[in-house]
């Protein structure tokens, strides 16, 4: 398969707001997406993972933070030095993108359809009438009842999980290659979530389209994704097919979030919580992030930074001692 998106250690600072201080939120971040592939990108609370994608989509805040060095391929074409308007061809028409929240993602004054019809006249040639035709077949195809009714509805109007069907209509409306969506159910109700994940995964399978999931769902990743990312404090520490990752965890802290699934975990016994927090972005840190929660910690980890290597074919990890080895 063919390299869709290419992330070449990148690394972010953010800077402190009322001091000088600098900080890093992404310390060389590494990342590659196929054609056609679903990557899930996993992590705890602060790791960097929304920061990954906005730093894709050039939609950081800046200040405060600012990408310092390393590069983002798209299609094989840099993303360093593109113009605006380049940036809201690719943003509409090459990726689509789902956020967070579904409701104050989309404009409150405008219908739906019309919000669908707007991304459709911006990123493509089509006549009134097909762009009419087409807002009502996305409406169907993300599972909306009655699209005829539902194209002239405002976001009010609908439940958090039809408008994020909307957002998801209007991601992939002008044909992507790739969807970038970021905890898109995190803010619905935990029957809506699995319908909205499966809707996703099933879009970009109809579509051959590749996603990049942000999720805290380690559950779906294990039946939908390709391939399985996880990122502490701005690095990849674990990276395999899930299969691997879920039966053959290699790193402490994705043996630690796996454990802390209640479904791994035994009947009766109280989760684990893996001990500590994710350090601030401010903490220096001189070897291996994890140390100061990791139960194997060694005084080596202390000393230098683990380089993540290939443990087996397709599985790289960022441990000096990694297990079942
Ligand atoms: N606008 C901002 N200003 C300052 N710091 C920020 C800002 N956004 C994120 N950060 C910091 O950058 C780091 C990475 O944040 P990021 O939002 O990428 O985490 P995340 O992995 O997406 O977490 P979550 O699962 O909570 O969404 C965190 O330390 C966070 O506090
Ligand atoms: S390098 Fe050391 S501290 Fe870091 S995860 Fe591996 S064993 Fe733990
Ligand atoms: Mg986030």
């Amino acid at each position: 398969m063919t390299e869709l998106l290419c992330v070449r250690n990148l690394k972010v600072s953010l800077k402190a707001p009322s001091t000088s201080r600098e900080g890093w939120v992404l310390r060389g971040m590494n990342l590659t997406v196929l054609a056609g592939e679903r990557v899930a990108l996993v992590g705890e609370s602060g790791c960097g993972k929304s920061v990954t994608a906005l730093s894709i989509l050039r939609l950081l805040p800046r200040p405060p933070m600012e990408i310092s060095s390393g590069q983002i391929e798209f299609k094989g074409r840099d993303f360093g030095n593109l113009t605006p308007e380049q940036w809201r061809e690719i943003r509409g028409r090459e990726i689509g993108m789902v956020f967070q929240e579904p409701v104050s993602s989309l404009n409150p004054v405008m219908s739906v359809g019309e919000q669908i019809a707007e991304t459709l006249r911006n990123h493509s040639e089509l006549s009134a009438g097909e762009i009419r035709a087409r807002t009502l077949s996305l409406l169907a195809r993300v599972g909306l009842p009655g699209p005829t009714r539902l194209r002239s509805q405002y976001p009010h109007q609908l439940s958090g999980g039809m408008c994020q069907r909307v957002m998801i209509a209007m991601a992939v409306a002008c044909g992507p290659s790739l969807l970038i969506a970021d905890e898109p159910t995190t803010a619905l109700d935990v029957t809506v979530q699995t319908q909205i994940l499966d809707l996703l995964f099933r879009m970009t399978e109809e579509q051959r389209l590749a996603i990049l999931l942000i999720t805290h769902n380690l559950n779906i990743v294990r039946g939908h994704a390709d391939r399985v990312v996880i990122l502490y404090l701005g690095l990849v520490v674990e990276e395999g097919v899930p299969d691997e990752i879920f039966d053959h965890p290699q790193h402490p802290y994705t043996e630690g979030l796996l454990a802390a699934l209640p479904e791994v975990s035994r009947k009766g016994r109280t989760l684990y919580n893996i001990p500590g927090v994710v350090p601030s972005p401010f903490e220096a840190i001189t070897g291996c992030a994890f140390a100061d929660r990791c139960p194997k910690v060694e005084k080596k980890c202390r000393q230098s930074m683990p380089p993540l290597i290939e443990t087996r074919k397709g599985h790289q990890v960022r441990c000096f001692y990694p297990s079942g080895r």
